[in-house]
């Protein structure tokens, strides 16, 4: 089956992206993304190719190349699944924050949504494709409903979980590491199988593409996610070690990382991971091992999650104890809002928790990110829920320039680590500064040498400097 007519369901970081590179690597097929916020939408149209809503390297340049040529953005979702012979599913499966699984469990009723309405809309056969990360055996729920409410039209399932990280989505989605492509076992999954490896195999070297069971391919995604954030736990644990034993974080992870065994990357202490990923998909892990019954499995990746918030609370709680004990009414400057550099997304960056630990102590915050507006900053403090937004709104104000943020405060901290922060002009900073001057440095970008030669009190994650 050639396929020529392709919908996804879900234009957020992963649907915009991954479909752009679609659009743009296949012309003959037809994208279109649809999504029923119209905000979103409105953006991915808007005639200013530099305003679309994700901030992502190089991504304007190849959306100005395929829209309006096999490129669509549209809020009429049936319309788009009516004319398409495969639906990717690409809308957000957040951690539930009710009922039976809260706080756990993924939040599958964006994922059923779209199940029934593919069904009632579908008038020949389709092949659904989950873009989604979704906890094992989800597919088969989405076959039930599809099965159970359709037209009597045949679907075929596929799992093709993403694997791009981002600010860097164009490169990724471009030279993937692999593509992983899980289906049914039987001749109609096989030629639906094949249709998918068709459309990668337009840019993606066939021995890269990986072909898989329908649960091996979901299961997969929610492991390699827990790997990577279970290195980031591994390493971060090490650097409270390093701080009091005089080893430097960074020397080690050299040293463990030269091990081809280990590997060199995602070593890099930091103020604790971020994004909306990691966090979301352990505690699914941690949840469907418990729901079998597997406690230990559980335990084992929560773990990571526990590390993570401990690393959090310890980047704050050290900034309190090194400000003698009190910042209540202090100026405090953060360099970064945003998970990691190169992205506007701020879902789960460890500043917000940061953040909320400094106003509990009275701190005043003025925050400075490349990317990031007041609006996003105060929402992400108000969903947390800790105070009134009056007082949040009282407690941090977000500043367009740097040296404004840092003017007359009593600490820097880094939260994330953008490169433009490495070119500051940190003399300038540290003279415009109350005294004693400190930077808390948690994404250890700076070097501390040169720090306290400007004359800074330095302090990084893993280092007793
Ligand atoms: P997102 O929130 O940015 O985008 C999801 C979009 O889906 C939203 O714009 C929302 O309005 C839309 N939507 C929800 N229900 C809809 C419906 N019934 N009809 C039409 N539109 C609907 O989320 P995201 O970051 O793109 O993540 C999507 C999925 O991909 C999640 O399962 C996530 O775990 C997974 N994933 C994300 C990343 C990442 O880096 N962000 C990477 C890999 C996988
Ligand atoms: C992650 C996965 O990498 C990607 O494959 C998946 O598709 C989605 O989730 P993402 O969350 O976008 O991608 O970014 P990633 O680069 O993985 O970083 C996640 C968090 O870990 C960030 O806050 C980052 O700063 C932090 N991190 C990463 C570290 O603190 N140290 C590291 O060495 C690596």
């Amino acid at each position: 089956m050639k396929i020529n007519n392709i919908c996804c369901i879900g234009a957020g970081y992963v649907g915009g992206p991954t479909m752009s590179i679609i659009a743009q690597k296949c012309p003959d097929i037809k994208v279109t993304v649809v999504d029923l916020n119209e905000q979103r939408i409105a953006l991915w149209n808007d005639a200013d190719v530099n305003n679309i809503p994700i901030y992502e390297p190089g991504l304007s340049d190849i959306v100005a190349e395929a829209r309006g040529r096999n490129l669509f953005f549209s809020t009429n979702v049936e319309k788009a699944i009516d004319e398409a012979q495969m639906i990717f599913i690409s809308v957000n499966t957040p951690t539930k924050t009710y009922g039976l699984g809260k706080g756990m469990a993924a939040d599958l009723k964006y994922i059923e949504l779209c199940a029934r309405q593919i069904a009632s809309i579908a008038k020949d056969n389709k092949i659904v494709v989950e873009k989604s990360t979704l906890p094992v055996r989800t597919a088969e729920a989405i076959k039930n409903i599809l099965d159970n409410t359709g037209n009597g039209v045949q679907f075929q399932i596929l799992s093709n979980p993403e694997f791009l990280a981002e600010g860097t989505a164009v490169t990724d989605l471009l030279n993937p590491d692999r593509v992983l492509i899980g289906g049914d076992n039987t001749p109609e999954g096989a030629e639906a199988i094949n249709a998918l490896v068709e459309v990668y195999a337009n840019w993606v070297p066939e021995k890269q593409i990986l072909t898989t069971n329908l649960w091996s391919s979901e299961l997969s995604k929610l492991t390699a996610n827990a790997f990577l954030a279970q290195r980031v736990s591994s390493i971060n644990a090490m650097s409270e070690l390093c701080e009091k034993t005089g080893a430097d974080v960074s020397e080690v992870a050299r040293a463990i990382g030269m091990d081809s065994r280990i590997g060199s990357k995602f070593l890099k202490a930091s103020v604790g991971f971020g994004g909306s990923c990691f966090q979301k998909d352990i505690l699914n892990l941690v949840y469907i091992a418990k729901s079998y019954g597997l406690n230990e499995v559980a335990d084992y990746w929560e773990q990571v999650i526990i590390m993570n918030d401990h690393q959090k609370r310890r980047f704050a709680s050290s900034i309190v104890t090194t400000l003698y004990n009190t910042v209540s009414d202090k100026k405090i400057a953060f360099l970064g809002w945003a998970f990691k550099k190169d992205t506007n997304d701020t879902r789960e960056s460890a500043a917000i928790y940061v953040a909320d630990y400094l106003l509990n102590e009275q701190a005043k915050i003025s925050v400075f990110d490349p990317q990031v507006k007041e609006n996003k900053v105060l929402n992400d403090l108000n969903y947390l829920e800790s105070r009134s937004s009056d007082l949040n709104q009282k407690g941090i104000t977000v500043v367009e320039d740097p040296y404004e943020a840092c003017k007359g405060a009593h600490a820097i901290a880094i939260l994330t680590e953008w490169d433009e922060f490495k070119e500051y002009d940190w003399q300038k900073i540290y003279d415009n500064m109350q005294k004693p001057a400190f930077v808390f440095d948690g994404r250890n970008i700076l070097d501390a040498k040169k720090m306290a030669g400007y004359g800074f009190i330095f302090q990084s994650v893993g280092s007793s400097n």
